[in-house]
């Protein structure tokens, strides 16, 4: 069982931010190895994994129907119901992650019980975090994510449902700044006592997406009433450098940052960001050093997604290559590399042809 917790997780935090479709096991292991303290998965949705056990149990009406510890594991029994669940494969880690927290979402403490008793069982996270910061339309369309904000009872039972399955694992809350007329802080207070033990903060509102000025006024606010309760705060929204995470923990009293996009193709930026904090110098990376850490990536995906992780690669390797002399023709060499020997040849290439990036 995990000893994991929050209070004694060294200060400041420097985490790498839950991406659906992005931050996949390998992306975050790499994160981990260039400095980032602790990894979330890329969210889960508790309805899917609710119904798929209620759809083996044969329960007609599964909608928020409560499913008995007991039959939700009977269900794992039957290795072939589950093979390849995109559920699991979203919760699978490896060990160097640890710390490594689940993200869940949806909107009814149900599925919560569900999913979150299923997750622990198998996977063994060190704790779980609930996204109420999500605005995506499919998920608002479900009233799940940042919409809760209008329903704190039903965030609190959600909340509290997590805790009682996962118990002694902690559980943490991710939100924005604002949804619609409702700040965080307004939230905050509504579910005052329920049984969180860390916030993230995304300092943008549900309307600014994921883009625009974050409001650093409110990761201040936040910080100095959660202070009151001895929870930490991690601020997140916009930090795409070493100075911007010193800036915003000064400015904010945060606990730690969290960095999202500035993070694809870089996750040198949570060693910058390490020696920002350290009050030291950042050499930037090395073309060698850039090549050595997409060729390791590349690695975890193929042994823990098969050859297929290749594809998903592609995504990552544009972005490590984003800015470099020649981008279009880099684009048109790595977008089309499918295996490990054809990703190793175009890199010696590019390490024969490219200087070093003009941005990073
Ligand atoms: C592609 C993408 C996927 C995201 N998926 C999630 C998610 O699964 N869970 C979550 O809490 N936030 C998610 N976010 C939000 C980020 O975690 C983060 O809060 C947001 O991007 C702001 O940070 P940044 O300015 O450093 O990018 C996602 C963001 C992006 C760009």
């Amino acid at each position: 069982m995990s000893n994991f917790s929050w209070q004694t997780l060294p200060k400041p935090i420097v985490a790498l931010a839950p991406m659906s479709g992005v931050s996949d096991i390998a992306m975050r292991s790499i994160a981990r190895r260039w400095g980032s303290d602790i990894t979330f998965s890329e969210f889960i949705s508790t309805d899917a994994l609710h119904f798929k056990v209620a759809h083996y149990l044969g329960l007609g009406q599964p909608k928020g129907v409560h499913i008995s510890k007991e039959d939700i594991l009977r269900t794992l029994e039957d290795k072939a119901y589950w093979e390849d669940d995109k559920s699991f494969v979203l919760a699978k880690f490896i060990e160097e992650e640890r710390p490594f927290i689940i993200q869940v979402f949806g909107n009814e403490p149900e599925h919560f019980h569900t999913t979150v008793t299923i997750l622990n069982q198998l996977f063994k996270p060190d704790g779980f975090d609930i996204n109420f910061g999500c605005p995506a339309r499919s998920v608002i369309h479900n009233g799940a994510g940042s919409c809760l904000f209008l329903q704190p009872d039903l965030a609190r039972k959600i909340i509290e449902t997590v805790k009682m399955v996962c118990d002694p694992l902690p559980v943490s809350i991710k939100l924005r700044a604002a949804y619609k007329h409702v700040p965080a802080l307004e939230f905050l207070k509504a579910i005052e006592g329920a049984p969180f033990e860390n916030v993230t903060l995304h300092m943008r509102t549900y309307d600014q997406v994921h883009h625009g000025e974050p409001n650093w006024d409110s990761g201040k606010e936040l910080k100095q009433y959660l202070a009151t309760k001895n929870i930490p705060l991690i601020a997140n929204g916009g930090i795409a450098s070493g100075e911007d995470a010193v800036k915003v923990l000064e400015y904010t009293g945060a606990d730690g940052v969290m960095v999202a996009q500035a993070s694809l193709g870089n996750p040198f930026i949570f060693s910058e960001i390490k020696a920002a904090i350290a009050g030291k110098p950042f050499e930037p990376v090395s073309l060698a050093q850039r090549i050595e850490t997409v060729l390791a990536q590349t690695r975890i995906m193929l042994e823990h997604k098969g050859p297929r992780g290749i594809i998903e690669m592609r995504k990552h390797f544009l972005w490590y290559f984003k800015g470099f002399p020649n981008a279009a023709e880099l684009r048109g060499l790595l977008s089309k590399v499918e295996t490990i020997d054809q990703l190793e040849a175009a890199l010696a290439t590019i390490h024969q042809t490219q200087t070093e990036p003009t941005t990073a």
